[in-house]
């Protein structure tokens, strides 16, 4: 409920008719590059979650500049005179004269669902077109810390309404013992229903062509107000992107996984009792470098990385039998092995013996890895061992990023090599690419893949073995 203030803000003018969404910029001084570190967002998240007068939603922290939504909370602040407070008490907070804001801020009005709706889906993909990142997801400096779904779930679809239903429903405790035949029923509905509430074009009218998932916000960005016809051609693709669902499987499938999911949750805080946390911590902290989000010390947030790991986990659907013999090239920090190895996999690594914090990490998570360059055109180590899944995510070892990035010759020795020696029958391979200047793949690149089998779902590549 919309509540009494005394003043209104500077530029923004409150009607309590419609409820007051504000986006919000604000620059670091000179644009030094120290917001996006663990340290910083803390603290903000902390000043947010007691500066109420205005509530923060959904926020990304650049290295340089915030983005926030924010709406009128308890008490009387002006929206300006909240950002000045909000300011100082970091100041306070930080101590680190470093750490200094641009005078003033950018602020406006968001006036409608739809503006609310692609601005947040625009802050988002920030940290994605800056190049730090290759999902939203992947970026640690994001989050919500008050939630106002009348903004962001308005138009909550038919099968939205039913999946919460089911959340609160007290039958979902009573039945806990319940059968996958239910859920796996319930997800049919669910997936009827989303079908049925899609808008559908009307009679005569031309179905513009489907826009490419990822193009999907450049594209309505590019259009400016004309709104209209994305979101045409929004409903044009979600409808056709259902009925693939439901003639696939994926449907199916998808039902199957989330009843998996709420019978096995897997949370950070119970994979972190089975690891020595002092050992973990003093570890982190020794290679820690605040401000640090592009480069390895990004992976001292272990919570974070471990969330991930359990997203991916769970995306290749290994949090289930049976378990598998599995090799990660690349495999980092060791988080995603980590995880795997709690549910009982084999597992193991392959990594460059730089940085020693990796090195580190992986007695203490008690996996094996074996340290290897992986050059174009040279075959694998023997490591003595054959595997039932390869993984490799966030890819440089095919040159990323340089000029010399891995074409189609280049992939196809090495998979040669790694099914030829690696790989136990029935294996399967997944690669997760990452981007190029000319996107993931060249086109070249993806015909071969496919023509090797490929199923290929934007940056991700899954292969069958032999
Ligand atoms: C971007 S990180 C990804 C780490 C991990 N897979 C993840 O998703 O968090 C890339 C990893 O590949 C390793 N790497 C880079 N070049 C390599 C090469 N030529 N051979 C083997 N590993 C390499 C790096 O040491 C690093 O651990």
């Amino acid at each position: 409920m919309p509540h009494e203030r005394k003043h209104t803000s500077k530029g923004i003018i409150e009607d309590y008719r419609v409820p007051t969404l504000i986006f919000l910029s604000v620059c670091t001084a000179r644009r030094t590059a120290w917001l996006a570190d663990p340290q910083v967002h803390t603290t903000l998240v902390r000043i947010w979650q007691s500066a109420t007068h205005w509530e923060v939603g959904p926020y990304v922290l650049m290295p340089d500049h915030l983005h926030l939504f924010a709406w009128p909370g308890y008490g009387s602040a002006t929206f300006d005179r909240w950002v000045q407070y909000r300011k100082s008490m970091f100041a306070r907070t930080m101590r680190d004269r470093r750490m200094r804001w641009q005078c003033g801020c950018f602020h406006h009005r968001i006036r409608s669902w739809e503006g609310a709706e692609e601005k947040r889906r625009y802050m988002l993909m920030n940290p994605v077109r800056a190049g730090l990142v290759s999902t939203p997801e992947d970026w640690p400096f994001r989050g919500e810390i008050f939630k106002r779904d009348d903004w962001w779930q308005r138009r909550e679809s038919a099968a939205q309404k039913v999946g919460r239903w089911w959340h609160a429903s007290p039958a979902r405790q009573r039945i806990s013992a319940a059968h996958l035949t239910t859920g796996i029923t319930l997800n049919l509905v669910i997936v009827y229903w989303s079908f049925r509430s899609l808008a559908l074009p009307k009679e005569g009218s031309r179905a513009p062509a489907p826009l490419p998932q990822q193009n999907f916000l450049e594209e309505r960005l590019k259009l400016g107000n004309g709104c209209r016809s994305v979101s045409f051609n929004r409903s044009y693709m979600n409808l056709s992107r259902k009925l693939q669902k439901i003639a696939t499987g994926e449907a199916w499938a998808s039902g199957v996984d989330r009843y998996y999911r709420w019978k096995h949750p897997l949370t950070v805080d119970s994979l972190l009792e089975k690891v020595d946390r002092a050992k973990l911590n003093q570890i982190c902290e020794k290679y820690h470098v605040p401000g640090e989000i592009k480069a390895w010390p990004k992976y001292t947030d272990y919570e974070h990385w471990l969330g991930r790991a359990v997203d991916h986990v769970r995306e290749l659907r290994l949090d289930r039998d049976p378990k598998l013999h599995i090799l990660d090239i690349g495999s980092g920090a060791g988080y995603f092995l980590f995880v795997l190895k709690q549910l009982g996999h084999r597992v193991f690594g392959l990594d460059l013996a730089e940085p020693e914090f990796y090195g580190e990490l992986f007695p203490l998570f008690g996996i094996e890895r074996v340290i290897w360059r992986i050059e174009a055109f040279e075959p694998l180590p023997d490591v003595g061992r054959r595997f039932d899944l390869v993984t490799a995510f966030a890819i440089c070892f095919n040159g990323h990023g340089s000029g010399n990035v891995w074409g189609r010759k280049e992939w196809e020795f090495f998979l040669s090599d790694l099914q030829s020696r690696y790989l136990n029958p029935g294996a399967r391979i997944f690669l997760a690419l990452n981007p190029e200047e000319h996107g993931h793949y060249t086109p070249e690149l993806r015909d071969f893949f496919l023509e090797r089998g490929a199923k290929i779902d934007r940056h991700r590549i899954w292969l069958k073995g032999f």
